[in-house]
């Protein structure tokens, strides 16, 4: 099984920015964790990110011509603005988690927006770095069914 992780905006800054919001392990301590995961539970990974919203919706059209069988994507940012991004979702038919580090739902009101979400078979808010840990292991069950 293959997942493609995505990341966008300013989570390269994991540990630098706002650590009273998003803790302190880096965007490379995310790496590893998620790295570490994969293997341990037999799938094939990429971590991906980008502050750069038509990078996003490439990455995911790669993940189309290279038969990824599962998504996760934190958009960061993109989810509270981008229909792009929910229709790369939509076209490329890939399973797909939402993640975000925070719980965006105790958060600002233009946080509550989520256009990706519509596209997305889950969403996992609010559990830290570990929601991508959750994510995946949904993306697994979900290609067992
Ligand atoms: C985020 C929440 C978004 O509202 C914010 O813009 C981010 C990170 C999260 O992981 O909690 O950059 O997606």
């Amino acid at each position: 099984m293959k997942i493609l992780v995505i990341n966008g905006p300013n989570l390269n800054l994991l540990g630098v920015r706002e650590p009273s919001i998003y803790g302190r392990e880096t965007y490379f301590d995310l790496v590893d964790k998620i790295n570490g995961y994969a293997n341990r539970c037999g799938v094939d990974v990429e971590v991906l990110q980008s502050n750069h919203e038509g990078e996003l919706v490439d990455f995911i059209h790669r993940a189309y011509y290279t038969k990824v069988d599962g998504i996760v994507i934190n958009p960061a940012a993109y989810t509270h603005t981008s229909v792009a991004l929910l229709d790369a979702v939509k076209a490329v038919g890939i399973p797909t988690v939402e993640v975000h580090i925070s719980d965006v739902s105790k958060r600002e009101d233009f946080r509550q927006i989520s256009f990706v979400r519509a596209a997305c078979i889950a969403t996992i808010s609010g559990k830290g770095t570990d929601g991508y840990l959750e994510a995946m292991d949904l993306l697994i069950k979900e290609q067992k069914k």
